[in-house]
């Protein structure tokens, strides 16, 4: 007899803008005793076909939707059956976003079960996700200057400038090298702009009185000179974050700090000349994330030397996957469990998305708690990005468990399978 689940509690935490969130615990009783905690994550610029992070009554209302009935359907039941798990998550809350107990509830205590069985197994989350086979760490996708939804008004337009060490041989020479560009970034910016006070928006990105191209060329100078220091390719990427600067009404692209406004064609043209340029070997979410046409029109022209990602257009979610897949939308898709609420869920999205050739790209949010799981969940789903910012407490947390990993794994590591490397 495996192990079940014995007790679960749930609590109010903060996250790293200092908002309230879900702490989950579960203890399982078997032949060893186990335990796993996990904090859900929030973002600010969601998508808008997201699960409900928390229901109405906002946390304390999710707090207590664990406690009584989550807690009375999954007691007794066998922690490492986790599809079970998550398929009773499903069935409490009822609805089909999660409405009800919020997906930041489900997401905590899908996350909580699954350290759990794995200590209870006595082995790391990611070995129990991904078995003795698992050797492959993620490059570590750094955002080093941001605008958009995590940043104030005079910061750029475009929501995170990221860098990505396709060269390094080793994931903690990887994290070295962007804490490197992260640094000459500052420095960068400090020889533009005297009045800089090194401000930094929610993710740790430098946030400086730049507008888009300004910052383009700071980070692309920034990622060439680190490159040549440490003697691999740093290449650079964005997340455009584009449904936060689309106007329905004009249908239309903001572009308020440039003073500009793009229609759906000027977008993708800008946004090939910006891959082109500056050799971009990642953009995330291009496009706004019901564009769909667009963004297949835009994988078309450059998807053969550049990922293009989306995330508010997918949404963790396999039937917006599937319906990019068919048109041919991405090559890559970001996975944000708490997008979608559960582990299983989000492994499904992993698994689609590899079926078809398209990259999964494990990502934080930009309200973040130390909850290291997503390094687990990177390397166990064998995800070759992962997005988890430069610097904070909160974006380290994530980074330092996958030096340990690397450690762990000793001579069997590798970095993970990227294209056009
Ligand atoms: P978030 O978005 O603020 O919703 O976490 C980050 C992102 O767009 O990747
Ligand atoms: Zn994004």
């Amino acid at each position: 007899m495996g192990a079940i689940i014995e007790s679960m509690t749930a609590r109010e935490v903060l996250d790293s803008r200092g908002n309230p969130t879900i702490e989950v615990e579960v203890t399982a009783k078997g032949r060893v005793a186990g335990f796993g905690r996990a904090a859900a994550p929030s973002g600010a610029s969601r998508g808008k076909h997201e699960v409900v992070a928390f229901p109405e009554g906002g946390v304390g209302a999710s707090v207590r939707a664990v406690k009584k009935s989550v807690a009375a359907k999954l007691l007794g039941v066998a922690v490492d059956n986790q599809e079970k798990v998550d398929s009773l998550l499903h069935e409490v809350d009822g609805t089909s976003n999660f409405s009800k107990i919020g997906g930041n509830a489900a997401v905590a205590v899908s996350m909580a079960v699954a350290k759990a069985a794995a200590s209870a197994r006595g082995i790391p989350l990611f070995k129990y996700l991904g078995g003795e086979r698992v050797t492959r760490l993620p490059y570590p996708l750094g955002n080093v200057l941001g605008g958009g939804a995590h940043a104030g008004k005079m910061a750029p337009d475009i929501q995170e400038f990221i860098a990505i060490p396709v060269g390094a041989k080793k994931f903690v020479d990887a994290v070295l090298a962007n804490t490197q560009v992260h640094k000459r970034v500052k420095a960068l910016i400090e020889a533009r702009d005297k009045t800089f006070t090194g401000g930094k928006g929610d993710e740790g990105a430098w946030a400086p009185n730049l507008d888009n191209l300004a910052a383009l060329k700071v980070v692309y100078k920034a990622c060439g000179d680190i490159s040549d220091e440490v003697g691999f390719e740093v290449r650079l990427a964005l997340d455009v974050a584009a449904s936060s600067l689309c106007d329905d009404k004009k249908r239309a692209y903001i572009y308020e700090r440039e003073g500009k406004s793009r229609d759906a064609g000027e977008q993708i043209d800008f946004v090939v000349g910006l891959v082109e340029k500056y050799k971009l070997f990642y953009v995330e979410d291009p496009l706004e994330e019901e564009d769909f046409d667009g963004f297949a029109e835009l994988t078309r022209k450059i998807g053969k030397r550049c990922l293009v990602c989306g995330d508010d257009l997918f949404v963790t979610n396999t039937a917006r996957i599937k319906k990019g897949i068919k048109a041919g939308a991405a090559n890559a898709v970001l996975i944000k469990p708490n997008q979608i609420g559960t582990l299983t869920d989000a492994f499904q999205a992993v698994q689609l998305a590899k079926k078809h050739g398209c990259v999964p790209v494990m990502s934080h949010r930009s309200g973040e708690t130390p909850d290291e799981t997503i390094a687990h969940l990177a390397v166990g789903w064998g995800c070759p990005l992962i997005k988890t910012g430069v610097v904070g407490g909160e974006r380290i947390a994530k980074l330092n468990e996958l030096i340990r990993i690397e450690e762990e794994l000793g001579k069997k590591a590798k970095m993970g399978e990227l294209p056009w490397k």
